[in-house]
């Protein structure tokens, strides 16, 4: 995940619920993701968790009272409210959204939440029944209208022993939630097709021909650029990486099923063509089990479906196509003369005899348009996700295909 976080400043107020102790952690991860945290609780807060656990945490005071003039002193509520990049009210009681969707100000956290015209988050924590409840529904209806997010609670066993919706979301996917919020949305209103992962294509019932590819490249681009604001349609070969969230996802097994998929989705305009998809296939599959015979067997193969090449000559070709090549030998001629015969854009490309690429969390790759060559240094695979991402943005934008 592309850390949006870093250097932000986030207010948390943390409301009087069963799930406030969570907050701890939340802290804790924004603080790890290089998030200055601010801390307000409510007076009902501080009855389920102490100040001073907080404090301690932060290294510095937290904020509670509207009538202190300590307080207002050190930082004014209009300050607070001002002074941050978001607020972020986790967990929010249902009290707190009533009073929240009403404009009420009666404490510093609603005074504040009033004064601000940041960016506002609230995940709710309550008892399935009042989280039911037509008023609470009602109030978040409300909060929802004003542009406040809301990160909503799901399904599991409650602290009132009753299993039901209400259970605040998981910290890591608050987490996750808040950084997509924050992530520079430039690629909105594009489309993308990503293909990842390795083709499978069968010899006979239970064999077949593949390769080491894992996915992780393509899985990373396709995040980023969801990241990005694009809509993203990742068309995946077997792996066994986690499902990105929020995008759409497709299971292919062999080439036809990667082109039928890929040619089935224009107009988009990104193709990023990560999959290693196999170059040859048996002339003709065996419809029953190869049983042993004479020590030999001969299969004949033939050429596959070249889904780069039959993407990048369509009419009506993506905007923008991007090839992958993995080489052994003569990595920069290769990898040119793929980009010229095929007629895509650019290419990435990779030794996959000097490194170990397939299943690795690194790759070192070489950057090539019709006109250039970078080579880039050694990194993660999300950081090429990442820096490949810039490249698309810079492109549209120059192209003046995207403000
Ligand atoms: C033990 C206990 C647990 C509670 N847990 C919740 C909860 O999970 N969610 C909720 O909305 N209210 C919960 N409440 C009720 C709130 O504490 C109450 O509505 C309070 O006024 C909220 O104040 P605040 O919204 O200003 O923090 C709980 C109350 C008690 C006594």
């Amino acid at each position: 995940m592309t850390n949006f976080l870093e250097n932000k400043r986030i207010l948390l107020i943390v409301t009087g619920g069963i799930a406030s102790y969570k907050s701890l952690d939340l802290i804790r991860r924004l603080q790890e993701k290089k998030v200055k945290v601010d801390c307000i609780l409510t007076e009902s807060a501080k009855k389920f968790i102490n100040p001073i656990t907080f404090e301690s945490l932060l290294g510095r005071k937290v904020y509670s009272n509207l009538f202190s003039l300590s307080q207002e002193k050190e930082m004014s509520h209009i300050k607070l409210a001002s002074n941050s990049d978001a607020i972020v009210v986790i967990p929010c009681t249902a009290n707190f959204i009533a009073k929240m969707a009403n404009g009420i100000a009666d404490d510093l956290s609603l005074n504040v939440l009033l004064a601000s015209n940041k960016i506002k988050i609230i995940a709710p924590a309550m008892n399935t029944n009042m989280f039911n409840n037509e008023a609470v529904k009602l109030n978040l209806k409300s909060l929802n209208k004003m542009n406040v997010k809301i990160l909503s609670p799901k399904k599991g066993k409650l602290a009132c022993g009753t299993v039901g919706t209400g259970k605040l979301m998981e910290i890591e996917e608050i987490i996750e939630k808040i950084n997509n919020i924050f992530s520079p949305r430039e690629l909105s209103g594009l489309t993308a097709v990503v293909t990842a992962g390795p083709s499978i294509e069968m010899i006979d019932p239970v064999r077949y021909l593949s390769n080491f590819s894992s996915g992780i490249q393509g899985y990373e681009i396709a995040k980023s650029l969801h990241n990005h604001g694009a809509k993203v349609t990742l068309v995946t070969g077997k792996t066994s990486l986690d499902e990105p969230k929020d995008l759409e996802i497709i299971k292919v097994t062999d080439a036809e099923e990667f082109y039928k998929i890929c040619v089935s989705k224009l107009p988009y305009d990104i193709f990023v063509s990560t999959a290693a998809i196999s170059d040859w296939k048996v002339k003709k599959k065996f419809s029953n089990k190869i049983k042993k015979n004479n020590n030999e067997i001969n299969l004949v193969l033939r050429e596959n479906i070249d889904v780069l090449k039959k993407i990048s000559q369509t009419k009506n070709k993506p905007k923008l196509v991007i090839g992958f090549s993995a080489e052994t030998t003569n990595l920069i001629n290769f990898s040119k003369n793929k980009l010229f015969k095929k007629g895509c854009d650019w290419i990435i490309a990779n030794n996959v005899k000097t490194q170990l690429v397939f299943g690795s969390n690194y790759n070192q790759v070489s950057f090539i348009t019709k006109n250039k060559v970078e080579y880039w240094r050694k990194m993660k695979k999300y950081e090429v996700a990442k820096k490949i991402t810039k490249k698309i943005v810079n492109f549209f934008k120059k192209n003046k295909l995207i403000l």
